[in-house]
């Protein structure tokens, strides 16, 4: 998986001071440790003591630091041991690697790579809850696939149709419609356009029956596996390409951070809400509730697909016109994985 990038660990309020409370990860292969300091910053570091390897989110924090609770090792926020009971010497490595971590739109982020390429400019654009124009909700679900297939399932919005029909689907506009997708240095903009079909499901119930929107579905999607969709519904307009000259009925952000915990898992922070200006009462625990049900959708197939995959990791499948953007997407992660494989090979040649 790729070192040299920022994966979310979570939402902020996970690390209330309040709790005292050691999150345990699983991020790309690692087993992090994280918890909030007195002063409210945050520490990230390997979850396994390098006396015996216990997992330090079974310890208990001591202001800054962090004490292993099995002989009592204490460590401080750079991963430093600073105490060993009973023995005044302590080791030069006596040492817990530590990660640089940031904190944005109420999203804790780790970096697992190099420290020093650790640029908190790289991390995606989000809407957080925080954010006093929207109204927006949080959750997150475990999912026991790949995050290949998040990306590809991401990355490609026509199994709206199928997977969502009940959710966010209700119309099979999605077959036949052309998503336009631009490649970015580091992801990929995917914008959708449904003119004249009826509302996403979910919401047809607000307007008189028979009623046709526009709707676009705006996402950006940063590697390793991060998903922010701009979904705007306007009622319908007679323009047939460009903004739509309809009215802004309803105005979303949904902000999504796939955190591969291992080959065959993920974690997944999400978020939903209306913007304040077209919200109504309701429509945000509406959007909450809805996308927590269509995940679930999205966790069956895609867990199911996982088995089958493993099954038989060498099955020849078939593209068709809505694997576009998962495979430019899918290209650039392996692109970028091939670029870290080879400039480990150097470094260790070297
Ligand atoms: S395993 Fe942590 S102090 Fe012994
Ligand atoms: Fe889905």
């Amino acid at each position: 998986m790729l070192k040299n990038w920022w994966y979310c660990a979570g939402w902020d309020h996970e690390l209330s001071l309040g709790k005292d409370a050691l999150l345990a990860r699983r991020i790309a292969g690692e087993s992090i440790v994280l918890y909030r300091k007195p002063n409210g910053g945050v520490v990230a570091m390997e979850d396994r003591c390098c006396h015996r390897q216990t997992a330090l989110s079974c310890g208990r924090k001591e202001g800054d630091s962090l004490r292993c609770m099995y002989h009592g090792w204490k460590f401080g926020p750079d991963g430093r041991c600073i105490e060993i009971p009973g023995q005044e010497r302590i080791p030069q490595e006596a040492c817990v690697r530590s990660f640089p971590v940031v904190e944005k739109d109420n999203w804790i982020w780790v970096w697992m790579g190099d420290p020093i390429k650790a640029d908190p400019a790289l991390i995606c654009f989000a809407v957080g809850p925080g954010d006093p124009a929207w109204n927006i909700k949080t959750s997150q679900l475990r999912v026991d696939a790949n995050y290949r297939q998040e990306i590809a399932n991401l990355s490609d919005l026509s199994h709206v149709a199928w997977v969502h029909d009940q959710t966010f689907g209700g119309t099979n506009a999605w077959s036949t419609v052309k998503s336009k997708h631009t490649l970015r240095p580091r992801g990929l903009d995917t914008e959708t356009w449904l003119r004249g079909v009826p509302a996403v499901r979910f919401v047809q119930h607000l307007f008189p029956v028979g009623t046709l929107v526009d709707m676009c579905f705006d996402v950006q999607m940063t590697l390793p596996c991060n998903f922010i969709m701009h979904l705007k519904i306007f009622s319908a307009g007679s323009n047939t390409e460009g903004p739509s000259d309809g009215q802004l009925l309803l105005d979303t952000y949904s902000c999504q951070a796939i955190t591969p915990r291992d080959e065959d898992s993920v974690d997944y922070y999400y978020s939903w809400g209306a913007s304040r200006e077209t919200d109504s009462p309701g429509m945000t625990d509406l959007l909450h509730e809805v996308i927590g049900v269509a995940f679930l959708e999205d966790k069956r197939i895609l867990e199911a697909q996982h088995q089958r995959m493993k099954e038989k990791p060498d099955f020849r499948t078939i593209d068709y016109i809505h694997d576009a953007g998962p495979g430019k997407l899918l290209w650039l992660l392996d692109k970028f994985l091939k670029e870290e494989a080879a400039e480990q090979a150097s470094v260790v040649e070297g």
